[in-house]
């Protein structure tokens, strides 16, 4: 257990459990005999419920962190620990154990397989947990209905907007039920809109209690969140509570007014050009 290979921490002011804990994280890459520190001792909690965005410059670690945090990747020293278990030590296949049962995730570039159906896309992560026939198929058209495309189960990738792509994703992220979801700049690809809707389901899922990490390098994205951390040449500079937060849905409504607005006033231009375009 944890407690006895570490020092876990202690659930949060309001008993919520840390669901994750780097302690001292440090990643160094060799490339052609030069040192790179990616990452130089980064201690971080994440605890129960919440939602936290890592932001920082181009090739200021993020992107490390995350696959460290997706246990992707392994750090050169420190410790990793998802929902109070010391991780650091395991093995390959314990390690893809945890996070296939833990750990949702959401890509830039959404990485769905092509060929296939979003059912199909959203269902591979409870083929490789081992559920099988109806149980898999109806937890995936759930996913999906979830996020709003229960009306696009069949189509593939090619046959979605890029919004849409990102929505499965997210599907596929959640199907497993996992303890955190990470989303590694899931706007990058989007257009506004598209982005907008894509944090407005990352914060109903929030609000539905998930907890969730995004790495996005947007100041503006990044606040859609309830804690921002900040990470310069591999250290964290800043944690801070995000006092006026983004809420995706209010975006959304502005949006669906504002471009009321503009067909009202080409429409009175169009009245009043009546003589010229006949
Ligand atoms: N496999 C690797 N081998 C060598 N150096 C690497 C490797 N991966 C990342 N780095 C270096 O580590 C540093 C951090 O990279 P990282 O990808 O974490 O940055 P990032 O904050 O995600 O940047 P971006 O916003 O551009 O995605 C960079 O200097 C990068 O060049
Ligand atoms: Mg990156």
């Amino acid at each position: 257990m944890a407690d006895e290979a570490g020092h876990p921490a202690a659930p949060d002011a309001t008993g919520r459990r840390a669901v994750l804990q780097l302690d001292n994280v440090t990643k160094t890459y060799f490339l052609e005999g030069v040192q790179v520190d990616a990452l130089c001792g980064v201690s971080v909690v994440v605890h129960e419920g919440e939602m936290v965005s890592i932001t920082g410059p181009s090739g200021s670690g993020k992107s490390t962190l995350m696959h460290i945090i997706g246990l992707l990747d392994r750090p050169t020293e420190g410790r990793v620990y998802v929902e109070g278990e010391d991780v650091s030590d395991m093995t390959p296949n314990e390690l893809s154990t945890v996070r296939n049962k833990r750990i949702g995730f959401v890509f830039q570039a959404f990485n769905l397989l092509s060929r296939t159906s979003a059912q199909a896309n959203v269902e591979l992560p409870l083929v490789y947990a081992g559920v099988t026939g109806g149980a898999r198929s109806t937890r995936a058209r759930e996913a999906l209905e979830r996020v709003g495309l229960g009306d696009r189960l069949r189509n593939t990738p090619n046959q979605l907007s890029g919004g849409q792509q990102q929505r499965v994703a997210i599907a596929r992220a959640l199907v497993n039920s996992p303890s955190i979801v990470l989303a590694d700049e899931p706007t990058g690809n989007l257009d506004s809109r598209s982005g907008v809707e894509v944090m407005a389901i990352l914060q109903d899922l929030h609000s539905e209690g998930n907890t969730i990490v995004l790495v996005t390098h947007d100041p503006k994205v990044a606040r859609h969140a309830e804690r921002i951390v900040e990470i310069s040449d591999g250290r964290i500079v800043s944690d801070t509570r995000v006092d006026d937060r983004l809420i995706a849905g209010r975006e959304i409504q502005e949006l669906d007014e504002a471009p009321a607005i503009a067909t009202s006033r080409e429409a009175e231009g169009a009245d009043g050009n009546d003589g010229d375009a006949s």
